[in-house]
């Protein structure tokens, strides 16, 4: 992404679960991508890095444009320059963590793990309390000492290491945090307003049920970085919803204020986005029940399943985190009032499968004079195969958002098609898939159509000898920059 007159600004992505199939899946495919590698498959032969997947980053198809964003928007940042780093609770180094998923080709993984090993991983602010027991074994690499003394030194570590983290690596374009943690139990934590939630974080004596996903979410705030929550637990509250609003986040604020304690925080515009990425089976649903209701039809049942073995299955063999996905996978099609839905999901963890899931959904539907309309759908896919794209698309788009200064809610209207349960100021958006791709659209045309009454006013500025070129081209990135 181009601004300040040419100079090239980079986007950031913090990853927490750096180490986890998605994050190690994504540092792959970026290396892959920025160096254009290629490598031997069984299936395909010799095949080349692409963005498959990511809307953000390939360019539109067929006569009438079609999905693939690149070029239709201006400032979207190329994923292949942004700056990847984050926390994970594992040590294992993450070349290591990505030969061990079997995610990806080993020719690629060859070729990428020298580098990823040597990768920093920062250590994880850890409360076990909230995830499974299978991953306490590894659970190894954790803030301790005075830095894990109360929700408050917490807080100011995970900020620390985003400020140093920005600063070795001279990230100067918008920074996103993405949870791609273990599933984590739902906290019982509420609260009604950011000074609460900031009060009860702050005081030291405090035994309130934070998660650890709450405590990244407001350090991003306070940072003025974006946070999109890739997991199922309920991070996004309304109180957390206003604690990113730049109108909570005023610089000065008075010395009795809650936040005032929190100095230097950050005011500029970020978002917090979520929740659960929407990757594959539930995806899916929501595209075809969509078009079962565009047919006139009344859907009656999907019963659905899915099995696979990846180590965010087995953290879901607990109750405690179950419960949490399951909320988000049955919760899908509320808005449409399908009273008469009878809506089943089952998921199963089978270690022989690794982390290529398989999905079963079979719909059915009443037709004219009732009879009945059934259909199957079958989808077998690597599961950060279909997520990595995901995560890569909500960190751009929160870059090239904030760098147009588009509202928290129209940000988040923009990115429901990511998530299975839109929250936060994406509540009530419909779940289709396609309408909330053209939530997508609707956001983008706005951006595309003002961008093009300023290129015009600087264009015939420059036709008339008013401003030169130069000029013209800091203007244009002092307008993406604010
Ligand atoms: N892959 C998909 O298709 C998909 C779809 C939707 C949502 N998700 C969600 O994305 C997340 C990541 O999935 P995955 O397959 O990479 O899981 P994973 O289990 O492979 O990775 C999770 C990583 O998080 C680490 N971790 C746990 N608690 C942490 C903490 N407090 N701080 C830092 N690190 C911590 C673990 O050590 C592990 O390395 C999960 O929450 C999953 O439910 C995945």
């Amino acid at each position: 992404m181009t601004s300040n007159g040419g100079m090239q600004v980079s986007a950031g992505i913090l990853i927490v679960g750096l180490g986890g199939n998605n994050g190690v899946t994504l540092l792959a495919g970026q290396i892959a991508n920025r160096d254009n590698l290629s490598w031997e498959t069984a299936a395909s032969g010799r095949v080349s890095a692409n963005w498959y997947g990511c809307l953000t980053q390939i360019p539109p198809r067929g006569v009438h444009g079609g999905v693939g964003f690149r070029g239709r928007v201006p400032g979207l940042a190329d994923a292949g320059r942004a700056v990847v780093g984050g926390w994970d609770i594992r040590p294992t180094p993450l070349g290591r963590a990505l030969y061990d998923c079997r995610v990806l080709e080993p020719d690629l993984v060859r070729q990428v793990r020298e580098e990823m090993d040597k990768m920093e991983i920062m250590e994880g602010v850890w409360d076990p309390s909230f995830i499974g027991e299978s991953q306490y074994e590894t659970a190894t690499h954790v803030v301790s000492a005075e830095d894990n003394l109360s929700t408050r030194t917490r807080v100011e570590r995970i900020r620390r290491d985003i400020r140093s983290w920005r600063g070795k690596n001279n990230v100067d374009g918008h920074i996103t945090i993405i949870w791609s943690a273990s599933v984590e139990r739902p906290s019982e934590a509420e609260y009604n307003s950011p000074d609460d939630l900031l009060s009860a974080i702050y005081d030291d004596t405090n035994h309130d049920d934070i998660s650890p996903s709450m405590l990244y979410c407001c350090a991003a705030a306070l940072e003025g970085c974006s946070f999109v929550n890739g997991g199922s637990q309920n991070t996004l509250s309304s109180a957390m919803t206003f604690l990113f609003d730049e109108s909570y986040r005023m610089p000065d604020v008075p010395s009795s204020s809650i936040l005032s304690k929190f100095a230097p925080y950050s005011s500029s515009r970020a978002y917090c986005l979520g929740t659960d990425y929407k990757a594959g089976q539930t995806k899916f649903k929501t595209a075809a029940v969509e078009y079962l209701r565009a047919l006139g039809l009344s859907p009656r049942v999907i019963a659905s399943s899915n099995h696979l073995g990846n180590n965010d299955m087995l953290n879901l063999t607990t109750k405690k985190t179950l419960d949490a996905k399951m909320r988000v996978k049955s919760d899908i099609f509320g808005p449409w009032q399908e009273n008469d839905l009878d809506h089943k999901v089952c998921v199963m963890y089978c270690p022989y499968i690794g982390d290529e899931k398989r999905d079963f959904v079979e719909y059915t539907s009443l037709g004219f004079l009732s009879s009945p309309h059934t259909m199957v759908t079958y989808t077998r896919c690597m599961d950060s195969i279909l997520c990595v794209p995901l995560m890569i698309d909500a960190a751009i788009w929160c870059n090239c958002f904030v760098n147009h200064n588009v509202s928290a809610g129209d940000a988040a209207r923009a990115t429901a098609y990511l998530f299975k349960v839109p929250e936060g100021e994406a509540k009530g958006v419909d779940p289709g898939f396609f309408n909330q791709m053209k939530e997508l659209e609707d956001v983008l045309k706005n951006i595309v159509s003002k961008r093009k009454d300023t290129y015009d006013v600087l264009a015939l500025g420059v036709s008339r000898g008013i401003i030169t070129e130069e000029q013209a081209a800091a203007l244009q990135g002092l307008q993406l920059n604010n």
